[in-house]
């Protein structure tokens, strides 16, 4: 198609050459979205899917580790035995379900990754002073 009008052209350029700019600031801001996203995604999946049991302790399975800093009191005796075993172990743990702990905290939905990820920011702050 032949557009005579010449403001017509120089308008639709001016949109175009617009679009681009925001199609571009769109995947940047995407991209610093998602980076955010995976920053935060361990912390997110533990309130989930592992707080309800690791965060205070549940009347009806008295047995859940405490989540808690290592220079809380009572830190050692929920932690070091198990962290002896090492991260491998606690994470075969989580996977598969030990004790009073269902397979993934009982939600079925976590791929392995994001169970990982769970674990490893209960770690994280296992390590906080
Ligand atoms: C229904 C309650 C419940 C939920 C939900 C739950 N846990 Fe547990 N968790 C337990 C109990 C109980 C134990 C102690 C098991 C034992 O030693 O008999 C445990 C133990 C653990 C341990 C130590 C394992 C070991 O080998 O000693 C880790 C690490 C852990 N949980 C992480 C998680 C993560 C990560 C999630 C979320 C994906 C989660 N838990 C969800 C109840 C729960």
């Amino acid at each position: 198609m032949i557009i005579f009008n010449s403001n017509h052209i120089c308008l639709s350029y001016s949109l175009n050459f617009l679009r681009g700019i925001l199609k571009g600031l769109a995947a940047f801001y995407l991209a610093g979205l998602s980076m955010t996203a995976h920053a935060d995604e361990g912390s997110d999946i533990y309130k989930k899917a592992c707080a309800v049991c690791h965060a205070a302790g549940v009347p009806g399975i008295p047995d859940a580790p405490k989540l808690s800093t290592r220079t809380d009191p009572g830190f050692g005796e929920n932690w070091n035995r198990r962290l002896f075993a090492g991260r491998e172990a606690l994470l075969r743990s989580v996977l598969d379900g030990k004790g009073a702990m269902p397979p993934k905290g009982g939600d079925a939905s976590l791929s392995d990754r994001q169970t990982e990820a769970a674990l490893d920011y209960m770690l994280m702050q296992m390590d906080k002073p």
